[in-house]
């Protein structure tokens, strides 16, 4: 069976941090490793509009800051369908079919979606597009085969919702559809990096974001106004590494090189985490080291972004070419999915023949 990779990002922002190590990185390793036979990248539009149906311009704008923010990370085109979502429009129609496999009592158990319609506000008012975005997700990863599904911790409940829906499908209609895997990040900090403020997940409305696009100055005022331990007030105090973000982002992205390179009186970072919690050593001087691991993370992607920026209509011709592609791949699926469920009429010779029997007799 192929090795086939699906996988997407709501456009309603730039990318940040979270994106980044809860996904994006790993799937350019993926990429590179030449282990694929094929990689879908969706920007998925239509999702987006499921909680922004009366703001289409904030979805419209921001496919190309997606975009851009995946070929500055190292996603290729050549070796990446990167698409748009609703550009393809088998997958409405996969979703309408899987629709009658899912029960609503099922949608409303699912943890991202209870938590995302509390942290909206929808409680008395759920879009319905909204609810059921679970059965589009599944058709989006269903329409490629995929096997393989890199994404965020956050969006576990969403494969299994998919995994359910594949075996149903198969169970009633015939084996059709692949069940896929989701692949996350294996270093757990990295599934749910904090805000800035220590508060929750990055969220772009939270405004404690670290974008991929920031320039060096906003990363590092962003970086030296973290959330820390406040009761560290000394530096002879000793300080707690509990919900201390300076140290989370190090456990997420520093390495034992970036101490050799820019912080040697460390080996590492445990004997770092010592010192801090002992006493004597200042929020300040890891701050300076945190800022130095992240500069060195983002200075190529930033370079490549300026790059990139230069020919906007030939992003724009990427995700065309990929979304060409995807629409064939997508389409080839829903043809299988529509004979399992016996709703090919017309190239179904032998129905055809034996209704004609039937009325001969
Ligand atoms: N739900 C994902 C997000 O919040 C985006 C997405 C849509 C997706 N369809 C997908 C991710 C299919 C993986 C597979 O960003």
């Amino acid at each position: 069976m192929d090795k086939i990779i699906l996988t997407g990002d709501r456009p309603t922002g730039k990318l940040h941090l979270g994106h980044y190590v809860g996904s994006l990185k790993r799937r350019v390793e993926l990429q590179n490793s030449g282990e694929y036979d094929k990689i879908f990248i969706m920007i998925a539009d239509a999702q987006a509009l499921t909680d922004n149906a009366d703001n289409p311009d904030k979805v419209r704008e921001n496919i190309i800051e997606v975009a851009l923010d995946y070929l500055s990370c190292g996603l290729d085109p050549a070796k990446s369908h990167l698409f748009i979502q609703s550009q393809v429009p088998e997958l409405t129609e996969l979703s309408f079919y899987y629709m009658n496999l899912v029960t609503v009592s099922r949608l409303q158990r699912n943890p991202t979606v209870k938590s995302e319609i509390q942290m909206r506000n929808f409680e008395t008012s759920i879009p319905v597009g909204f609810f059921t975005y679970p059965i589009s997700q599944a058709a989006d990863i269903t329409a490629f085969k995929a096997t393989t599904v890199p994404v965020g911790e956050d969006q576990l409940p969403m494969l299994e919702q998919t995994r359910e829906i594949v075996r149903k499908f198969n169970s009633v209609y015939g084996e059709t559809l692949v069940e896929p895997e989701a692949l996350i990040p294996e270093n757990t900090i990295c599934s749910r990096l904090p805000g800035t403020d220590g508060k929750a997940k990055m969220s772009k409305s939270l405004g404690n974001c670290i974008y991929l696009s920031d320039s060096e100055e906003d990363v590092r005022q962003k970086v030296f106004s973290m959330y820390t331990d406040p009761n560290h007030i000394k530096v002879s105090d000793p300080g707690n590494l509990e919900g201390n973000t300076v140290f989370i982002y190090l456990d997420a992205f520093a390495t034992d090189e970036h101490f050799a390179e820019f912080l040697p009186e460390y080996k590492n970072l445990d004997e770092l985490k010592a010192h801090y919690q002992r006493g004597g050593l200042g929020d300040m001087k890891v701050k300076r080291f945190l800022n130095a691991v992240l500069q060195q993370e983002l200075a190529p992607i930033r370079a490549r972004r300026k790059e990139l920026e230069q020919d906007i209509p030939a992003i724009y011709e990427i995700l065309c070419q990929g979304s060409i592609v995807a629409q064939k791949e997508a389409a080839k699926t829903l043809s299988e999915v529509k004979a399992s469920m016996r709703i090919n009429y017309f190239d179904d010779t032998e129905l055809i023949q034996a209704q004609q029997l039937k009325y001969n007799s």
